[in-house]
């Protein structure tokens, strides 16, 4: 989840607030999309993973995500999985002529943003283990003939800088008193920095370019052009060496300029073993296409929560846990409801890779499962990994599965949101091989955490592993979303996102 900083001038001259953004940019993108006729993109998402080097103790969370995770407890040990770079990409085709830089997809953000600098000025702090990341393509405003600075008085200047007044942006570019009243100062819009939950920063200017998106990767076809897509272009981040496309309800979102705002979109992430594969990737659809539910009677829908202090963002409420076939355990009252500040609910974040559970439920989760499973436990993964339920399971090499997929008997998790859906973690999207198996044994470790600071922000977030292998659907429309169980290496299949058509394994 992104958090704009606020640190804007008062400017106190005009109290009379007149609504002025009607008459500016935006209108124009939406009113291009086609009136009465249904419209969607297919595009295919590549999974992008890399285990880096156990990083030095104390360099904390690396999630990229935009999501609420924090430093993880224990700052003294070391974090391997912490070091995962880990995330959904979509390649962005930007300015003319066009240069593809890929970004990850964040539903918990809104701003899309590119490494951006000329000659490689691209500068990213504490980014040492990232820095030979082949995917860190940079994109180079000098040589798009049709780049353009956007100006202090667009509603996504006013939007990044957070602004109640719609003036302030342009008050901080310097703008006359005369110029601001009349709505007519052309000045840039003055830079922005730009906050990750995780602890990321990015900052940069508000560019405008010529956006395409393509639709099937593997033979590319154009599905629409938008002249003047308006992205951050940034020059430094903080532990951010990857673009983001956000995904999220302001007007900055790619599906908000795309003019989807109003519809929706799906996915259906590839299980994780196909990570890295770059034969297949995950189907993500916007447009009609993604909410029209006629043949889709196996979804279940939750309502969509209206976080009162993030209102772009995707909330949905959890009731109750199922482990195996115990009982179901009752969730606090916060991973439903906001309180009075508007903490709490359940973030649904693309960019956060393992749920975050708060306490005291997150223990009791713990509990429960270790009182199901009589596996001898691994302490030493467990400490090596930070997850903090790790299993040592037997394995049979004389079976083809891989460590992913074998039988492993351990019980299922099953999630009950608002409004009776049921949601039972898929195999391998609770618990997942470390490695390889060695000895006869493989382990496997429950890859949730906790949630840190839960009091602050939403209670808890349902993060991509657990999405593997579930058709999630963001109605926009009828603000809701839903999940169906789905195999989507045949939904890629069947939507031509293979590099084979015949594509199994
Ligand atoms: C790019 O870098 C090279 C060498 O570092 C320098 O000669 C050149 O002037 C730079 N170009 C720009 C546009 O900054
Ligand atoms: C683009 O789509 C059309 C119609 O779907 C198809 O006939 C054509 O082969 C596609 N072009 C490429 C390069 O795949
Ligand atoms: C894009 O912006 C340019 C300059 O700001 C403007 O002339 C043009 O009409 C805009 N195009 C669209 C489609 O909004
Ligand atoms: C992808 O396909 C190519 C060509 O068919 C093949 O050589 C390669 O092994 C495949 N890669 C993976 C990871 O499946
Ligand atoms: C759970 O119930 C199912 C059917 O009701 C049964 O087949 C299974 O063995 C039970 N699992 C455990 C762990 O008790
Ligand atoms: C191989 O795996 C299957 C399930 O995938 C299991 O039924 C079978 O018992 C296994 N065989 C051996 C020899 O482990
Ligand atoms: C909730 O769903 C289950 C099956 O998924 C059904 O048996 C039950 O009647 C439903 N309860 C309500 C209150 O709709
Ligand atoms: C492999 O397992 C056996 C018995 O389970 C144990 O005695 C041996 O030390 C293990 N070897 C290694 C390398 O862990």
């Amino acid at each position: 989840m992104a958090i704009p900083f606020t640190n804007l001038i008062t400017f106190f001259f005009l109290l009379v607030i007149t609504k002025f953004l009607n008459s500016t940019t935006n209108t124009a993108l939406a009113s291009r999309q086609r009136q009465g006729t249904t419209y969607s993109l297919v595009l295919g998402l590549r999974h992008s993973r890399d285990t880096l080097p156990i990083p030095r103790a104390l360099s904390g969370a690396n999630d990229h995500s935009s999501s609420t995770t924090t430093a993880p407890k224990g700052q003294s040990e070391a974090f391997a999985m912490r070091a995962v770079q880990d995330g959904y990409l979509i390649p962005l085709y930007l300015g003319t002529p066009p240069q593809v830089i890929q970004v990850y997809m964040d539903t918990g953000s809104d701003l899309t943003w590119v490494p951006c600098g000329n000659n490689l000025s691209f500068d990213c702090l504490d980014c040492d283990d990232y820095r030979n990341n082949k995917l860190a393509a940079i994109f180079a405003p000098s040589h798009s003939l049709s780049a353009l600075r956007d100006l202090c008085s667009s509603s996504f200047c006013i939007d990044i800088h957070s602004s109640d007044n719609y003036i302030d942006p342009c008050t901080m570019a310097g703008c006359s008193l005369s110029t601001l009243i009349k709505f007519s100062c052309s000045r840039p819009c003055p830079s922005f920095a730009y906050t990750y939950g995780a602890g990321g920063v990015v900052t940069g200017m508000l560019t405008r370019d010529t956006l395409r998106v393509y639709e099937n990767i593997f033979s590319p076809n154009l599905s629409r052009e938008i002249s003047n897509f308006s992205f951050g272009c940034v020059g430094s981040t903080y532990r951010e060496p990857i673009g983001i496309a956000g995904f999220g309800r302001g007007v900055l979102s790619l599906p908000s300029q795309l003019g989807f705002l109003h519809k929706g979109f799906s996915h259906c992430f590839l299980s994780f073993k196909f990570s890295n594969n770059p034969n297949i990737s995950s189907p993500l659809v916007i447009g009609d296409f993604a909410i029209s539910s006629d043949h889709e009677e196996n979804l279940q829908f939750t309502p969509m929560l209206k976080s009162p202090m993030y209102p772009n963002y995707y909330y949905i409420g959890l009731e109750a846990i199922t482990v195996g076939n115990s009982s179901e355990t009752q969730v606090p009252m916060s991973m439903k409801e906001f309180d009075s500040h508007g903490n709490g609910g359940m973030l649904i974040d693309s960019g956060t890779t393992y749920t975050h559970l708060p306490e005291p439920i997150y223990s009791q989760l713990l509990s429960t499962l270790h009182s199901e499973i009589s596996y001898p436990r691994s302490p030493e993964t467990e400490m090596r990994t930070g997850f903090d339920l790790c299993y040592k399971i037997p394995f049979t090499s004389d079976n083809n599965s891989s460590p992913v997929d074998y039988p492993d008997f351990l019980p299922s998790i099953t999630f009950h949101f608002l409004n009776n859906v049921s949601l039972v973690l898929s195999q391998g999207s609770h618990f997942y091989a470390m490695g390889a198996p060695r000895n006869s044994t493989v382990v496997k470790c429950l890859l949730f955490q906790s949630m840190d600071d839960g009091d602050y922000g939403p209670a808890g977030v349902f993060g991509s592993f657990q999405q593997q292998n579930v058709k999630v659907v963001y109605d926009l429309e009828k603000e809701r979303i839903g999940f169906q169980h789905m195999d989507c290496a045949s939904s890629a299949a069947s939507h031509g996102l293979t590099r084979n058509p015949n594509f199994v394994n």
